[in-house]
């Protein structure tokens, strides 16, 4: 079975950034990417490749190459699975936010949609594939569903892979061009070996896993746990250090060495935020209540509890570090993406942080490269404004449009997200223009110390029991 045209359903982060590189290293297969949300695929068709609506480092150049060759982006659903003989299930499984496991299991209501949408336009033979982050077993509910539509003669019939997605934002391209690993669950063998092909054309034969169904979709959610479980882990050693005179660097380096933990994902920061890491816990969580495991439900569920205290402390902290009170001082916040390299905020920590710091009274002026004044009102649930009384208790915040605007006549800086221009700044220069005494709090550790230090700054850095 050679794959000639693949359907993706949802024009996200990842069915955008992940077809792009199929069509990319694929130049046979047709690749056909549709949405519900026109306004998404206007923006992946638009001629000006700075509007995409997924801003990767290198995603615009495998656009260029591929889009109205092999790559098309589409809302015509139906239209689209009907033509493939391949549909990949890219599409949103948020937390519940109501009804049974609310605040924990997976939404599926879009993935479910997809699942009869594909049953009701597919024709012939349909390979259909999750790419979305599901719950262990879905794949047998979205089965039953496409069973019910194979009933009859000369009706579609189907096979269910998983094939969970494991790049991170900001390195998406690269993370798909050279992945660590593909993963396969199913147990059609021919169908587990098309959708190999299509990645055997640029991952060594080695590096393609194929597993059971269950298996996939469980390695997915536990790959997620590990990964944020890690960064738990160093910020609960980061407090101690603060608190002990150690520096959380130096543990990081000492325990990263040692070749069975490993340097990486021991950056100790804000917390994690990000789409995926606390809704895959999450479910997770709610899974193993399910299946009666609450020890391992209560465990896992400690990472996430841990992150949330991690954002709320250094909030915390910073009101305390000036002097218990923030009302009606200005705080300039340098960061509001959850991470570098990305116009993505959800469930950023700078959220958490902000809202915190407004609910003291202060008065923030935010800045970040990518992310736009709009969506930080709906992040803050309040739309930017001057206070015209400072001292009235109530908190505001504005855009600044560069670095230089944000610090001006501020208190304090507060260093949320790791972009490399704030690594690079000029802190003699800046430090002279806000109000002394003046503070520096470094929640990613990416500001030169010494340099803070001389422009007569007082400095608070993550994990750093000496700051
Ligand atoms: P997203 O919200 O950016 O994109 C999902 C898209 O699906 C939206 O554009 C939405 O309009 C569309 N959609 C929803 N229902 C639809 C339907 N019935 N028909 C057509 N389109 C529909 O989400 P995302 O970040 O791309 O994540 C998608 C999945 O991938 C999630 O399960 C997530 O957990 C997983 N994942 C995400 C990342 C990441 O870095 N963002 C990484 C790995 C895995
Ligand atoms: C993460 C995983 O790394 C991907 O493998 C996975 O596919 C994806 O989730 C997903 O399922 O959505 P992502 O959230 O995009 O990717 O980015 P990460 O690099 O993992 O960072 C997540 C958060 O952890 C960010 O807020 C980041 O700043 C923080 N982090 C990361 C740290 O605080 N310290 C670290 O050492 C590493």
């Amino acid at each position: 079975m050679t794959i000639q045209r693949i359907c993706c359903i949802g024009a996200g982060y990842v069915g955008g950034p992940t077809m792009a590189v199929i069509a990319d290293r694929c130049p046979q297969v047709r690749v056909q990417v549709v949405d519900i949300n026109q306004a998404r695929i206007d923006a992946w068709n638009d001629a000006d490749l700075g509007k995409l609506p997924v801003y990767e480092p290198g995603l615009d150049s495998v656009v260029e190459r591929a889009r109205g060759r092999n790559l098309h982006f589409s809302t015509d659903v139906e239209a689209s699975i009907a033509a493939a003989d391949m549909v990949f299930i890219s599409v949103n499984t948020p937390t519940k936010t109501k009804g049974l496991g609310a605040g924990q299991a997976s939404d599926l209501r879009w993935v479910e949609a997809c699942a009869r949408t594909v049953a009701k336009a597919a024709k012939g033979h349909t390979i259909v594939v999750e790419k979305s982050t599901l719950p262990v077993r879905t794949a047998a509910a979205i089965q039953t569903i496409l069973e019910a539509a194979s009933e009859g003669e000369d009706q579609p019939t189907f096979s269910v892979l998983s094939n969970p997605e494991f790049l991170a934002e900001g390195t998406a391209i690269r993370d798909l061009e050279t992945p660590d690993r593909v993963l396969i669950g199913g147990d059609d063998p021919a169908a587990v070996e098309a959708l190999a092909e299509i990645y055997a054309n640029w991952v060594p034969q080695q590096q393609i896993l194929r597993t059971n169904l269950w298996s996939s979709e469980l390695s997915k959610l536990t790959a997620n746990a590990f990964l944020a479980q890690r960064i738990s882990s160093i910020n609960s050693i980061a407090a101690f250090c603060e608190a002990s005179g150690a520096d959380v660097r130096e543990v990081a380096r000492a325990i990263g060495t040692d070749s069975r933990i490993g340097l990486k994902f021991l950056n100790a920061g804000p917390g994690f935020g990000g789409s995926c890491f606390q809704k895959d816990i999450l479910n997770l969580v709610y899974l193993c209540r399910h299946f009666g495991l609450p020890e391992v439900a209560d465990y896992w569920e400690s990472v996430v509890a841990l992150n949330t205290w991690q954002q709320h402390r250094i909030a915390r902290l910073v009101v305390q570090k000036l002097f218990g009170t923030v009302t009606g001082k200005r705080l300039a916040i340098l960061g509001f993406a959850f991470k570098a390299d990305t116009n993505d905020t959800r469930e950023s920590p700078a959220i958490r942080i902000c809202r915190d710091l407004l609910e003291e009274g202060a008065q923030l002026a935010i800045h970040d490269p990518k992310v736009t004044a709009q969506q930080i009102a709906r992040d803050l649930q309040q739309e930017a404004a001057p206070q015209p009384d400072a001292l009235s208790g109530t908190g505001s915040w504005a855009e600044a449009g560069s670095v230089e605007d944000a610090v001006t006549g501020a208190d304090a800086v507060l260093v949320l997200t790791e972009w490399h221009h704030y690594k690079v700044l000029n802190w003699m220069a800046l430090a002279a223009l806000m109000r002394k005494p003046a503070w520096l709090f470094d929640a990613r550790a990416v500001i030169n110390p010494e340099q803070v230090r001389a422009a007569g700054l007082t400095l608070w850095r993550v994990g750093d029991g000496e700051g």
